[in-house]
């Protein structure tokens, strides 16, 4: 398990996919903003990438996110888009409601960084989300990501679109906290 200050990231277990199904892919709203594709229902026990892990799959990694403090699941964490070329991935997250605005979010970026900066030797890091998701992009400038651009109008999110922003942040700009690992 890899550990930042409140949440570590986990392998998925079987028994955190009706919970991760229930709470967080269920919730349409919270699914169309969060994924480039449209909201469909899961089937209860299909392979839906989303949730099921495939390990040959080397570009995606898949964590769960838990409490340090108990080992509650509290959501997800994937190092997505790896490209071992370009050294560079992408960075996504999803927290359960109810463990969302307690500083989990920032700590996920954080050991996120950790792993691919340390773990898997990449060179730069990329997160994509919508221009009005304050959270998102606080928890990513606090770890030192950067805007770098805006792309109008590239999402669309229950009929609008939206603008999403994309941050980007440099191994050699990254500034661990202690304890990360
Ligand atoms: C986005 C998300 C991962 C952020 O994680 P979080 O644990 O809620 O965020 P944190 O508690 O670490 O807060 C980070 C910062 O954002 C601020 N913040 C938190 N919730 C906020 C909100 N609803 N509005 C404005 N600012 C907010 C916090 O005050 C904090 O700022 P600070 O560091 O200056 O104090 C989480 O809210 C989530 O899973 N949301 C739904 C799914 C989603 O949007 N995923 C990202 C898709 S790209």
């Amino acid at each position: 398990m890899l550990r930042g200050d409140k949440v570590g990231l986990r392998a998925r277990y079987e028994d955190d996919i009706p919970i991760l199904r229930t709470e967080l892919y269920d919730d349409v709203v919270n699914s169309a903003r969060a994924e480039g594709r449209p909201w469909r229902p899961i089937t209860p026990g299909s392979k839906d990438s989303r949730l099921v892990v495939n390990d040959d799959e080397q570009g995606h990694v898949p964590f769960s996110v838990v409490e340090l403090n108990g080992g509650t699941l509290v959501g997800t964490a994937t190092l997505w888009g790896i490209d071992t070329h370009n050294r560079s991935a992408h960075i996504g997250l999803g927290l359960l409601p109810s463990a969302r605005g307690k500083g989990y979010g920032t700590d996920v970026v954080a050991v996120l960084c950790h792993y691919g900066f340390v773990v898997r030797g990449l060179h730069r890091l990329q997160i994509e989300t919508l221009s009005d998701n304050a959270a998102m992009l606080r928890s990513a400038e606090r770890n030192g990501f950067a805007r770098e651009g805006l792309l109008r109008s590239s999402a669309w999110v229950l009929g609008e679109f939206m603008d999403q922003v994309i941050l980007g942040l440099l191994a050699q700009d990254w500034k661990p906290s202690p304890g990360l690992g």
